[in-house]
């Protein structure tokens, strides 16, 4: 009898080539995981999944009685609840170590593009207003030269100041749980608690993995702390910004403009107010999303899907 696996949310199919045929895979996307009954019924079988930020929590877990892995297709894992699949002996995984830079570019283009204003001047062009130089309020702010702040000193976050650092000559500051002296030395960042970091930067740059710790990390007081000229930047995930406070900071231009990959809701709606806002740039949740690194994760993945359940220790074991 074949083994059964759920793909979940977009697995590229080369990736899943790497399975012999004692597994059989179900190929599940965009469907409500919660009422879906195809789902629900492959469910009841199936010994792993492989996927992309399908809420895995007690529910889920009542549902899924042979359920080994759940192998992410993705770093952040804050759709797993870990400590309820330790204790009934479920593995979780996820992909770090392969997207660290096609992250980072995303950021940081999204961080230029709202800086020059890029999608505002681009749909001005198309829309065919340009008839003459652009007026002063048309203009940009700079980026090279000015205080990168990062929150989060990841790896992709280390990957985002070595951008900053190498190629727009910025200064960077950054917080996180840990000090990282490697940082420190290669991208000559500097170490400051939270509150100097959103005072003293012109770019204020979230790239902190969502946890309880971290959720509405950022809210109206930090909005506050910001400086009028700041540009803030949300490449994490979207909870760990309170999203009234920066649609009343945008409004009382406490802060000069946001530029967002994430957000409390995805997708987010077309009539969200953080989308009315001409100096907020907006994309869907792009930092990994290039081919090529979308297919590394995927075999990653993968690979990490089939060690649990060939009785191998996954590469990216999550669980203590
Ligand atoms: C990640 O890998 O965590 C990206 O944000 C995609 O979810």
């Amino acid at each position: 009898m074949s083994r059964k696996i759920i793909a979940y949310n977009f697995v590229l199919t080369e990736a899943l080539e790497q399975l012999d045929d004692r597994f059989e895979v179900d190929f599940f996307e965009g469907i409500d995981p919660k009422t879906d009954l195809a789902f629900l019924k492959a469910l009841q079988e199936a010994e792993g999944i492989v996927g992309l930020a399908l809420p895995v929590d007690k529910a889920l877990l009542d549902r899924a009685p042979n359920l080994k892995i759940v192998a992410n297709n993705s770093t952040g894992y804050n759709n797993l609840s870990i400590e309820e699949m330790t204790k009934r002996g479920v593995m979780g995984t996820h992909t770090p170590g392969v997207l660290e830079d096609t992250t980072a570019d995303a950021i940081f283009g999204i961080l230029l593009a709202a800086a020059r204003r890029i999608p505002e001047l681009d749909h001005f062009v198309k829309a065919g207003n340009w008839k003459q130089h652009l007026t002063i309020e048309q203009y940009a702010v700079d980026v090279h030269h000015k205080t990168l702040g990062i929150i989060g000193m990841g790896k992709i976050g280390s990957t985002i100041a070595k951008r900053g650092h190498f190629g727009f000559d910025m200064k960077i500051l950054y917080h996180n749980r840990t000090r990282n002296p490697e940082t420190e030395e290669k991208y000559h960042a500097s170490y400051c608690d939270l509150d100097t970091l959103l005072k003293e930067s012109d770019f204020v740059c979230l790239m902190t993995p969502l946890t309880p710790e971290t959720e509405n990390l950022i809210g109206e007081r930090e909005f506050k702390l910001m400086k009028k000229s700041c540009i803030f930047v949300n490449g994490s995930r979207g909870k760990t910004v309170d999203e009234r406070a920066l649609i009343e900071a945008l409004r009382n231009k406490e802060i000069h403009g946001a530029a967002l990959d994430v957000y409390q809701t995805e997708p987010v709606r077309a009539d969200h107010p953080l989308l009315q806002f001409a100096n907020v740039v907006t994309t869907p949740h792009i930092g990994s999303s290039t081919y090529e690194t979308e297919l590394k994760m995927a075999k990653l993945a993968v690979e990490n899907l089939h060690a649990g359940l060939t009785g191998k220790r996954p590469k990216n074991l999550i669980n203590p």
